[in-house]
């Protein structure tokens, strides 16, 4: 397992890179199989899912577009609410377009349900959603996902794009971290 020189903060391996790369793949042949006759835009939430949009795109066997998006809750007492504020919004049009939100995890869900609902106005001719990690224990709301990598137990985890006070979004591969690294017991 690659968790290089922090790894003392990891308490646990969730999923290894090698773990992660078939997942990642699996979606990809699946993506396909419903992809076969358009170019899909593939549009990430910054920053997290930079990791799982790099090499998913790569893994992919069709052409494709890729745009972002960055999202912020409206403070972080209120990320509960689901109330979101577009920090950055799409370069690329949605008419018309067979779009694929692409995500590193899904908690709550409310991010995804609030992105579902806000893309609903521009016209795609469709909107579906690839997600790596969910939580089902964390969900507080009912979100479709039509691509998953994996369902990983309710915890604090982190790596392959997945931070803590932004560090360790660069570790290949994903683990619960330490609760002593952010004052837990
Ligand atoms: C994470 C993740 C999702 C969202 C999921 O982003 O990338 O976008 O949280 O959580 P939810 O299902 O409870 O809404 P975060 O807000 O931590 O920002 P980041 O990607 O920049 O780290």
């Amino acid at each position: 397992m690659e968790f290089e020189d922090i790894s003392a903060d990891i308490e646990s391996v969730v999923l290894t890179k090698e773990q992660i790369a078939e997942g990642v793949a699996r979606i990809a042949r699946e993506i396909e199989r419903d992809h076969t006759n358009h170019t899909p835009l593939l549009i990430g939430v910054l920053k997290g899912a930079v990791m799982v949009m790099a090499d998913l795109a790569r893994e992919l066997r069709i052409p494709l577009e890729i745009d972002w998006m960055a999202v912020s809750s409206y403070g972080a007492s209120t990320k509960s609410s689901g109330v979101v504020r577009i920090v950055k919004d799409l370069e690329i049009s949605l008419e018309g377009r067979h779009v694929i939100i692409v995500e590193d995890i899904v908690d709550s869900g409310l991010t995804l349900s609030w992105l579902l609902e806000n893309f609903a106005s521009r016209q795609a001719a469709s909107v579906r959603v690839a997600a790596l990690l969910r939580k089902p224990e964390a969900m507080k709301v009912d979100v479709p996902i039509d691509y998953l990598g994996f369902d990983i137990p309710n915890d604090f985890v982190v790596g392959y794009g997945l931070d803590y006070a932004e560090s360790y979004r660069s570790l290949s591969g994903v683990g619960v971290l330490k609760p002593s690294v952010y004052g837990g017991s």
